[in-house]
């Protein structure tokens, strides 16, 4: 292939390079074309066909279902790595040793407690209030109680608002529980891992000693890996952006977690449990769910299915469909919601429409269904989502900062009325 792509507009034509990833991925740079084209632009609704940088972070191939972090298989991950781990490579670059990886965590906990008045904020929301607006809300204040971690011109502060966060957010998301179950907010304990301390912050009753349950333990922190990160997302491209203005990493992060709440993004994990409730209160009768999902008339769309990138398996659902079976059965657990799901996946699996739109299960469809099983309540799972890709939207902000890209302003094409007299009020 030539490293050139040739573009004729009208009687002229132009050349762009062409860039080429270390997968093969091959892109038009088209910085130069409004200047050389005396103005022509392109334009791509929802970007399906543009790329909004280079990143050496995540890999994913949506024909193939691959999808690497830093160059590690997402299977090898789940399998043999932990969430801090994982977390580390994605940050910094690449798996952490032992000293390493015990420094990142010291540094952590040296940094995981969080103002006491943040306590008043969270008693300002309602009980009802959903958690992810609180944990939004949370993140962005955090930056009133640490005015330093805006500043991250250099290594030292970008580290310490690394670890400051990777440290309190936790605390926030199981606050923003708690608050829902009226339970006290509390702490876990420094002598713990970094997932069982989230665990031990979410679940811990006040009168009983929490005791970690292993089975537990192994699912969370293999679905919070699966979710650390996704490359140009729409909550991952919202950090990217809003930090592409040079506000701090918690602003970034606290628009990110907004994006996230989309049903059609994150959000999809609570409505995938909430439309399977509905298929078993309506007597497990999917073929009408099927049906609403392929009725154009219908604004209904099969949560949990289908993805922008993905045209064959999310190789995360896989991982998490095994996982799903194993935690119902190591913890005794029938869930009717389990068949449902699968009948449900056997059908679009087999169905015409699904098949020629290439929709297949992706992360958000069996995720739930552990959560639940975990005991979180499921206005929590996309918080859980959002829990598990802070460090992911972390490094794609360190990456962006770190290459000094550019603010981000897109283009537009205007389509509205052309110059008009302005006419007083008593004329129009
Ligand atoms: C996540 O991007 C990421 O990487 C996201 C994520 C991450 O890790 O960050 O992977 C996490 O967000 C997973 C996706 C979770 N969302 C859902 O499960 C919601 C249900 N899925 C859809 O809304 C949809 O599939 C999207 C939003 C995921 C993708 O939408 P696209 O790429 O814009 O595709 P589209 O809307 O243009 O759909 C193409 C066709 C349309 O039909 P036609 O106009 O061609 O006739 O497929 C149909 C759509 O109507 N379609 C569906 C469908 N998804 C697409 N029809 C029924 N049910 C669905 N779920």
């Amino acid at each position: 292939m030539s490293d050139i792509a040739k573009l004729q507009i009208g009687d002229e034509s132009y050349e762009f390079p062409l860039i080429k990833g270390t997968e093969n991925e091959v892109a038009i740079n088209i910085k130069t074309l409004r200047g050389v084209s005396g103005g022509v632009i392109t334009i791509d609704p929802g970007y399906k066909n543009t790329g909004s940088c280079e990143s050496a972070i995540t890999f994913l191939d949506g024909e193939k279902g691959i999808l690497r972090y830093r160059g590690y298989s997402i299977e090898d991950l789940a399998e043999k790595a932990d969430f801090l781990e994982v977390a580390y490579a994605l940050i910094f670059g690449d798996l952490p040793n032992k000293e390493q990886l015990d420094k990142f965590h010291d540094d952590i906990k040296s940094n995981s407690i969080v103002d006491e008045d943040v306590k008043k904020i969270i008693d300002a929301f309602p009980k009802n209030a959903h958690p992810m607006g609180v944990l939004s809300s949370l993140t962005s204040a955090l930056v009133a109680f640490n005015p330093s971690s805006v500043n991250v011109d250099s290594e030292e502060e970008m580290y310490n608002s690394i670890v400051r966060i990777m440290g309190k957010f936790p605390v926030l998301v199981a606050w923003a529980m708690r608050k829902t179950q009226g339970l006290p907010l509390n702490y876990g304990s420094k002598s713990l891992g970094y997932v069982e301390n989230i665990m031990k912050m979410m679940f811990e009753k006040p009168n009983e000693e929490y005791e970690i349950n292993p089975i537990i333990k192994d699912a969370l922190d293999k679905l919070l890996i699966l979710h650390a990160d996704h490359e140009q997302n729409c909550s991952t491209s919202t950090v990217r952006i809003v930090g592409s203005s040079h506000a701090g990493l918690f602003a970034s992060l606290s628009a990110g977690i907004s994006a996230l709440w989309g049903p059609l993004h994150g959000g999809a994990n609570q409505a995938v449990l909430e439309m399977l409730e509905a298929i078993k209160e309506d007597g497990g009768d999917t073929k009408k769910y099927m049906a609403k999902a392929k009725d154009k008339s219908d604004p209904f769309r099969l949560m949990g299915f289908g993805h922008r990138v993905y045209k064959n398996f999310d190789p995360r659902a896989t991982i998490i469909k095994v996982a799903a079976n194993e935690v119902l059965n190591d913890l005794g657990i029938e869930d009717p919601i389990l068949d449902i799901a699968r009948g449900l996946e056997q059908e679009a699996l087999n169905d015409e429409y699904f098949v020629k739109r290439k929709l297949y299960p992706n992360v958000d469809f069996y995720s739930g269904i552990i959560y639940r099983a975990m005991g979180i309540p499921v206005e929590m799972f996309t918080v859980m989502f959002a829990l598990g890709r802070l460090p992911g939207w972390i490094a794609q902000w360190k990456e962006m900062r770190e290459n000094k890209e550019p603010i981000g302003r897109p283009r537009q094409v205007y389509t509205g009325e052309n110059l008009k007299e302005f006419k007083d009020i008593n004329k129009r």
